[in-house]
């Protein structure tokens, strides 16, 4: 069956090059007719580990293909996936799905033969139904949620832990069991239910880790005052296998992206409007949104609440490590802060220095981008760490020492074990573990 991906995001053109990758034909599609140009040429529009891999691979052996013409795709494909965006509404707690259901509308108006239809966008439960009510009784709908973590999606596609298939149509069940054969040749990870569990489960997913995050963020500031260490309460609570070690590290550069901020807010709009009390998703955002806060509140109170001629060298700007994706991400906060309180931020990354440029707008001019990580500690008064980026989790002692004002580390994602720190002379604060005053030398 010939399958069209509606949706070149990080989802859309993940799926479609992994699906070429095996032979499936794909047509990609995308109303950017900029970025479809750029993609027929093999150039990749993001930063994702193996991606332009695949997407050469797929143009080499013509299994991928590009277009904005979605009327055509529409009349050759079988099988159509949906996998445009859906971020969080302007003013609103909702997802916008504006574009799931300018696809829908296309589907009705041009698929003249039945299809079916895979919705991969994230949406609210019951977004699946709202879809077949507009394309119509002929074609078919089902869920087929992502879990696609962003710099380890090409991974995670073809080794999944679990690929969720939501329709009660056992044919159709057949056929997308078929087409995703490939990346179950270890173990059998197809897991069929109904299309609203389907959807519920994928924005669950996503508000269960959280809430995990969360949750330990939540214990930060308690251990701090009685001499508690989180790392050391990670350790002991996870090697319970009921709860386990993943999703656990809190820290002050608390959980961003597209995903974990915009699905928990869109859960909470959708038992809000279904006046079903949502007061524990809620919590998890409001916990997410305060730690941030009091980390840079940390900041702040060292240096007697003035940042005034104070330079901060800012290690990582991304949401998380291997990408260049800065949405919700806790650099924006920390730089904004720094720079409304008239202090100085030289900023380092190894991705995302252009998406945070753009991002954080004409602040731009006064912000200091620096390719070299270390040059960027010259003249420091203080290093703020905000990823877990492998550059960050081993420090060169010595050239902190020699470039940086003095050696001061506000560690947003507790990489450093303090008392290594205090040893090694470094004045080290993170969230959660203890303070150790450095040794003087
Ligand atoms: C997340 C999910 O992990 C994927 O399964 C899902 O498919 C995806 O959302 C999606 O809905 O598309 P992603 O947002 O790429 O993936 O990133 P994660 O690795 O989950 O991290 C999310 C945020 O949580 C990051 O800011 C990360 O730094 C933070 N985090 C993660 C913590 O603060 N502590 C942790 O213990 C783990």
């Amino acid at each position: 069956m010939k399958i069209a991906i509606f949706g070149t995001g990080y989802v859309g053109l993940v799926t479609g090059a992994c699906f070429a990758n095996v032979g499936q034909e794909i047509t990609c599609v995308d109303i950017d007719e900029q970025k479809i140009e750029n993609l027929k040429k093999g150039i990749c529009p993001i930063v994702e580990k193996d991606l332009s891999a695949r997407l050469d691979q797929g143009l080499r052996s013509g299994n991928l293909k590009f277009t904005t013409n979605f009327q055509k795709a529409l009349e050759e494909n079988d099988i159509i996936f949906i996998a445009v965006g859906t971020p969080t509404l302007s003013g609103s707690q909702k997802a916008d799905l504006s574009a799931v259901f300018t696809v829908a509308r296309e589907i009705k108006e041009f698929a003249k033969s039945s299809k079916i239809v895979v919705q991969k966008s994230t949406v609210p439960v019951g977004t699946g139904d709202l879809i077949e009510d507009v394309v119509g009784e002929k074609h078919e709908v089902v869920s087929n949620p992502e879990f696609l973590k962003e710099g380890n999606a090409v991974a995670d596609f073809e080794y999944p832990d679990r690929v969720i298939i939501g329709t009660e149509n056992e044919k159709t069940r057949k056929i997308l069991a078929e087409i995703y054969r490939p990346f179950m040749r270890k173990k059998e990870r197809l897991v069929f239910m109904s299309r609203p569990s389907a959807e519920l489960t994928k924005v669950f997913a996503n508000s269960m880790l959280a809430m995990r995050i969360s949750a330990m963020n939540s214990i930060t500031e308690l251990a701090e005052k009685f001499g508690a260490d989180v790392a050391e309460i990670r350790e002991g609570i996870g090697s319970d296998p009921r709860i386990g070690f993943d999703f656990l590290f809190p820290g002050g550069a608390t959980f961003g992206g597209s995903c974990f901020p915009k699905d928990v807010r869109a859960l909470v709009a959708i038992m809000e409007e279904n006046k079903i009390d949502a007061g524990i998703f809620k919590e998890v955002l409001k916990i997410n949104y305060r730690q941030r806060q009091k980390f840079i509140f940390k900041i702040f109170d060292y240096f007697n609440k003035s940042f005034i001629g104070k330079k901060f060298a800012i290690w990582g700007l991304s949401f998380k490590p291997g990408t260049d994706d800065v949405r919700e991400a806790a650099s924006l906060n920390v730089v904004n802060v720094i720079l409304d309180e008239r202090g100085e931020a030289v900023v380092f990354d190894s991705h995302a220095m252009e998406n945070f440029r753009r991002e954080i707008g004409e602040r731009d001019q006064k912000i200091i981008y620096q390719n070299d990580q270390y040059e960027a500690l010259r003249g420091a008064d203080a290093l703020v760490i905000l990823t877990d980026a492998m550059e960050f989790r081993s420090l060169n002692i010595a050239k902190i020492k020699d470039l940086m004002k003095r050696p001061l580390i506000f560690d947003g994602k507790n990489l450093h074990d303090p008392l290594e720190m205090a040893d090694q002379g470094i004045d080290y604060h993170c969230m959660g573990r203890p303070y150790y005053s450095p040794k003087k030398e």
